[in-house]
């Protein structure tokens, strides 16, 4: 906080240098803006601070389980904020939800099987299937008036008799949809035609910054949908506890959970204490903090918007949600836009890696000045490159 007037701190820049920190040594000795992984370069919120720092004083730190207070929670926040009601033993809690869609991979149908998912996507949808001898189907989504949007028509064309799974992305990472009723319900129509299963990460629910939109849980649609559907969220992106490993599915089957249980029993552990602790205080903090959080957010958005706007070869889509712009290179003649920004000091992710090359993603969850700073390098490297290739 700046102030006892409940303004929290999205400006000072806070030197992650030297803190372990995967998305800074990455370019540890190089003079590079690391806008690539997806964290914050913000402090959580006071209270989560205050939950943690009570617990480091307790000094015992034993193996944990979910506390019950959190698990009331974050029942009802799934009722509060989003309509669905969920029962408390629906909940598994992870390490990790790239875990969860591992386990997922592993827990839903056969070696040999099809997963399906739309392009570009977060990598682990594209790797996990793989880990467990699924084969990966992916249907590109299209550009359409501005919005990437599904290709129903190709999605329900490149299911096949042996397909069991459709992984969603909901907030869409790297494209930062928030997906309407309309649109997912049209998913829900195909997947229960062709009888799949449907893995939903719903893990940047909390980010949505486009105030005429609201998230909504595929599973909260209908009681069918539910049925055939794990939902993977977590407080970690919101409130920037990425690095302690707190997650949660929430399937109602039944069969299904039992499945998923069973295919990470002995190898997944055991939610760390911390982690717990962070979650509670994460999802019980009553303060203004992640409003304020969103109007940084927005404002950063904006400005990514118009200044990549400007450069000529790149052009973006508007991010409805989460803290990522998603810039189509396509057009600038680079053979290795993300090599180019690194040279010019700004480290962005890599299209490719989503599945579609010449793509490249901007974290811009970062204070105003470094992403400033970023934006000015990156105009300076576009125009000095012009005027090289005239
Ligand atoms: C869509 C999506 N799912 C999962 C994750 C990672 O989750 P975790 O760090 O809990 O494994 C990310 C992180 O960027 C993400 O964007």
């Amino acid at each position: 906080m700046t102030n006892n007037s409940n303004t929290f701190d999205f400006h000072t820049v806070i030197d992650r240098r030297n803190t372990a920190s995967l998305k800074w040594d990455k370019y540890k000795d190089r003079d590079i803006l690391p806008l690539w992984v997806a964290d914050m370069d913000f402090k959580s919120p006071p209270a989560v601070l205050k939950a943690l720092h009570d617990r480091i004083e307790h000094g015992v730190f034993g193996y944990s389980v979910a506390p019950e207070a959190l698990v009331d929670i974050t029942v009802s926040m799934l009722f509060e904020q989003y309509g669905w009601q969920v029962h408390p033993d629906w909940l598994i809690w992870l390490p990790g939800l790239v875990t969860g869609l591992n386990v997922t991979c592993r827990a839903v149908g056969n070696p040999g099987d099809d997963v399906i998912t739309a392009i570009p996507v977060y990598p682990p949808f594209l790797s996990a299937p793989l880990h467990f001898q699924r084969n990966v189907v992916t249907v590109p989504l299209k550009y359409c008036d501005g919005k990437w949007i599904f290709d129903f028509q190709e999605l329900e064309k490149a299911i096949t008799p042996k397909t069991r799974l459709f992984m969603l992305c909901n907030p869409h990472n790297p494209v930062g949809r928030v997906f309407t009723r309309d649109e997912l319900f049209q998913i829900a129509t195909i997947c229960e035609k062709h009888d799949l299963i449907v893995c939903s990460d719903e893990i940047h629910c909390g980010m949505i910054l486009d105030s005429d939109k609201f998230h909504i849980p595929f599973a909260g649609l209908e009681k069918d949908i539910q049925n055939r559907t794990i939902t993977l969220m977590a407080p970690s992106k919101t409130y920037n506890i990425a690095g302690l490993g707190c997650s949660f599915a929430v399937i109602s089957n039944a069969q299904i959970r039992q499945r998923f249980v069973q295919a990470l029993v002995g190898i997944v552990p055991r939610v760390n204490l911390l982690a717990n602790t962070a979650a509670l205080a994460a999802f019980s903090d009553t303060s203004q903090w992640l409003k304020q959080l969103l109007d940084c957010l927005r404002d950063n958005r904006d400005r990514v918007f118009s200044e990549v706007s400007k450069m000529k070869g790149f052009s973006l889509c508007h991010t409805e949600a989460t803290y990522l712009s998603w810039i189509d290179a396509r057009k600038s003649g680079l053979e290795d836009p993300t090599g180019f920004f690194e040279n010019a000091g700004v480290g962005l992710s890599d299209g490719a890696e989503f599945g579609s090359p010449g793509f490249l993603r901007l974290n811009f969850g970062c204070p105003r000045s470094t992403l400033d700073e970023a934006l000015r390098r990156m105009k300076l490297a576009v125009s000095n490159q012009q005027s090289i290739a005239r």
